[in-house]
């Protein structure tokens, strides 16, 4: 009984650490990086959690993206990198191609997609 329980509970352990890790490789990005990446460069726009409301972000015309709205919802990945690399101007969000790697991008977009998740 008590092996049973020991077995389920490391069965247990290993599919959670499975899913955990599933989470952090969304995209092709790493997560963990990109959310380095974001706090040094989005951070003050897009806020901790991604609503828009970092302490510039909530001074610009329009405001910073909310990640977790609904209209930000409906937006592809696709999308969402066009607006990282190219910028959408005239608004305060610029073009962060060259700025940062290819790399950084796909990693910072998978650190997205978990802040747009957890509404
Ligand atoms: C100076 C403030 C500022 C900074 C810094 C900034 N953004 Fe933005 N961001 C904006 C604004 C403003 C918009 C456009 C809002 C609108 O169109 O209503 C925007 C839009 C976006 C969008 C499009 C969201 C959507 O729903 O269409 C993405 C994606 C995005 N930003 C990602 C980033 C990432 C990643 C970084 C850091 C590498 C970053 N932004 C840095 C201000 C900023």
């Amino acid at each position: 009984m008590k092996k049973t329980t020991t077995v389920w509970l490391a069965l247990l352990t290993f599919s959670v650490s499975l899913m955990d890790r599933h989470v952090v490789h969304a995209a092709d990005g790493d997560a963990q990086r990109g959310r380095t990446i974001y706090e040094k460069n989005c951070l003050l726009c897009h806020g901790p959690e991604g609503k828009g409301d970092g302490q510039f972000g909530k001074t610009t015309s329009p405001p910073a993206a909310d990640f977790t709205s609904a209209a930000s919802q409906k937006k592809t990945e696709v999308e969402l990198l066009a607006t990282i690399e190219n910028g959408r101007p005239p608004t305060a969000m610029e073009a962060w191609k060259g700025q940062l790697s290819g790399h950084e991008i796909q990693d910072v977009l998978a650190y997205l997609k978990i802040l747009r998740e957890r509404r």
